[in-house]
């Protein structure tokens, strides 16, 4: 299976999915960059987007992309980005590419979230293949990993990694998320916390899945 393929797939599906004149948000990885190849084709019909990562901002400027500063934008019309697991209810583990802080923020001023991933991203309960990333702040490092074994959960820090917030990721594994609204809360409480990388609270509204010879798209 040509996995590059499919990320195209998704990411031609997603162009009606813009509106005239809108502000565009723009994920992170490398479906999105994907996207964002296909978003040159009609950049002149949108008015620009909003970015959730420097590498992002960086294909959008290759692409002569119009970027508005986030910190002036407080909400959009569409989100478009990527995932690493998409479960039948719509909700995600997301943040493999390390930007989940600012994809939470867009998700969370987006009218409508509609997430582009191939079949290899469908699970039936998060947490079963990829670990969930949580940004956090570094001085918290041993509080946050005792919280998250008191949950179950075996977190590793990401070696050499620094988000654009400059803070530091531990991916939790053997977290397996029967009810991620509960677990995503009780992440979210822990201090130091930045972001957790469950998208259960705010999820995707539109899933467009791409499958050998057809687009699967799921509507909330
Ligand atoms: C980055 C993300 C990405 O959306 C996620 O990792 C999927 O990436 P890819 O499209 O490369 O599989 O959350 O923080």
């Amino acid at each position: 299976m040509n996995i590059k393929k499919l990320k195209k797939m998704s990411s031609i599906a997603a162009l009606k999915y813009i509106t005239k004149d809108s502000i565009l948000g723009i994920g992170t990885g490398s479906t999105v960059i994907t996207f964002i190849k296909q978003l040159k084709k009609v950049s002149n019909f949108i008015r620009g987007v909003v970015s959730s990562s420097k590498i992002s901002s960086f294909y959008l400027k290759k692409y002569n992309i119009k970027i508005f500063d986030s910190r002036e934008i407080d909400n959009i019309e569409i989100y478009i980005d990527g995932t690493d697991e998409i479960n039948d209810n719509m909700q995600m583990i997301k943040g493999g590419g390390g930007a989940l802080t600012g994809e939470k923020i867009l998700a969370g001023m987006s009218k409508t979230f509609v997430c582009i991933a191939d079949f290899t991203k469908k699970v039936s309960i998060l947490g079963k293949n990829n670990p969930v990333p949580i940004e956090i702040i570094s001085i918290s490092y041993s509080f946050v990993k005792k919280k998250i074994i008191e949950l179950g959960g075996y977190p590793v820090l990401r070696k050499n990694f620094f988000t654009d917030y400059n803070n530091i990721i531990i991916d939790v594994y053997n977290l397996f998320l029967k009810d991620p609204v509960k677990i995503e809360k009780k992440i979210n409480n822990i201090p130091g916390v930045v972001t957790v990388g469950i998208f259960s609270i705010r999820k995707a509204d539109v899933a467009l899945i791409s499958h050998k010879n057809k687009i699967e798209e799921i509507k909330k």
